[in-house]
């Protein structure tokens, strides 16, 4: 890319591939930031959904008088809708956003590295892919990053920024600047399974699901803990619902297997059986919680001790992960407490929280869990250990 389009980014033509909820929410993004784009997808049936929904969202914005009828227009009117890859010719950067499936996004990133310009950046909007594999299909693989947005892209904040060991440094620095020049927070995360935020909040779903399992507590009072006294905004069994048990229970067995099965990742039986009982969550109407009208839901039962008991097991897990993370220089801490605040909503990030509740104090909830139950899942960061030991904290 030269030197004026790197400084005028909305000089930039921008490609997507895919025309599903993330590549039309990433469209959305850029033809908002005065970019010229094209939203390629093989299926005619889901760019005319695609288009529709967009026209939708911007009429909406434009009744809650966040936009007027022209900017939406101008906005609508910067969209190109293609069957044909090679529409993507003049682009500087493409973002697929396709089917998770590496033979496939392989097959399409040489097809598209085969029409665009030799400058031209390839991006892939991959949750669970690795990078570098997706980039080997690439004659120049140092264009070809991770850019990874988060659902709805629109309104979620956070964009993890993934360059493989083959990405230049040159692609790394331009896809940022353009990211962060559409108001978006970036951060920085190495090409490893579920980059920050995927790995990081493995056990708040993983902890609790065991906790239910052992009959600690139900699904409404580990919510509760997790909310009233935890402070997230939503509890793991009633975010499960929303993701969609099949998506979630599909992400922690890819990221179990990437990771060479290590116990820290296993994935639970609970959520299996759900999954395959067609218990998706709020989209098939009965999850963890009936949906259907009318149905009462559970109560918590609000007892202080337990919930507290339940809530600092899931928080002590989620802490030892996000420094794990930082022990194997995943990303910065800054980025690890970002990601995690900006791309799923923690109240806090999880590095500060544990300054906050002391370290010594974290690891010795994480030595009793280890010792009791003799799991390698519970075993503590070698950098905690080595943190209480020098008295030192993270910020
Ligand atoms: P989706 O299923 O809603 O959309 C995928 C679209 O790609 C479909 O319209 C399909 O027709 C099209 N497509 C499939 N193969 C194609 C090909 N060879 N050429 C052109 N178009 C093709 O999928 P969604 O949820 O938008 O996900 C897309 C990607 O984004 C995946 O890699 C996913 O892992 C990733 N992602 C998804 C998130 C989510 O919450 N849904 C969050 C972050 C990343």
């Amino acid at each position: 890319m030269n030197t004026p389009h790197t400084t005028h980014h909305t000089l930039l033509k921008i490609g997507v591939l895919g025309a599903g909820s993330m590549g039309s929410g990433i469209v959305q993004i850029a033809a908002t930031q005065k970019h010229q784009t094209v939203l390629v997808d093989l299926n005619e049936e889901a760019l005319n959904k695609a288009a529709a929904n967009l026209k939708n969202i911007l009429a909406r914005m434009v009744e809650k008088d966040k936009i007027d009828q022209a900017t939406a227009d101008v906005i609508m009117g910067r969209i190109t809708f293609s069957k044909n890859i090679a529409d993507f010719k003049d682009c500087d950067m493409v973002i697929e956003a396709i089917i998770e499936n590496l033979e496939v996004k392989k097959k399409v990133f040489a097809e598209m590295e085969s029409v665009v310009s030799h400058d031209c950046i390839l991006a892939s909007n991959t949750s669970s892919l690795s990078i570098a594999s997706i980039a080997s299909a690439c004659k120049q693989a140092e264009r070809v990053i991770g850019i990874h947005f988060f659902n709805p892209a629109p309104l979620m904040p956070l964009v993890e920024i993934i360059p493989a060991v083959q990405t230049s440094e040159a692609t790394t620095t331009t896809s940022r600047a353009l990211i962060d020049s559409w108001k978006k927070v970036t951060v920085l995360a190495k090409d490893t399974p579920g980059f920050i935020v995927n790995r990081v909040a493995r056990p708040f779903y993983g902890e609790a699901l065991k906790i239910y399992e052992e009959g600690v507590a139900d699904f409404a009072t580990i919510d509760w803990a997790m909310t009233e006294i935890g402070g997230f905004k939503m509890g793991p069994f009633t975010l499960m619902d929303y993701i969609g048990n099949d998506i979630n229970y599909t992400v922690t067995e890819s990221v179990f297997a990437a990771f060479y099965y290590d116990p820290r990742y296993k994935p639970s039986f609970t959520q299996k059986r759900h999954a395959e009982a067609g218990w998706f969550g709020r989209k098939t109407g009965r999850g963890y919680y009936n949906y259907a009208e009318g149905v009462e839901q559970p109560q918590p039962k609000k007892d202080e001790k337990i919930g507290k008991e339940i809530c600092d097991r899931i928080l002590v897990m989620l802490m030892n992960e996000a420094i794990d993370a930082l022990f194997l220089n995943i990303a910065s801490r800054e980025d690890i407490d970002l990601a995690m605040t900006k791309g799923v909503n923690y109240p806090k990030g999880l590095l500060v929280w544990a300054d906050e509740m002391g370290l010594a104090n974290v690891l010795a909830k994480l030595e009793h869990l280890f010792a009791e139950y003799g799991e390698d899942r519970y075993r503590p960061s070698v950098l905690l250990r080595r943190m209480v030991r020098e008295n030192k904290t993270f910020f």
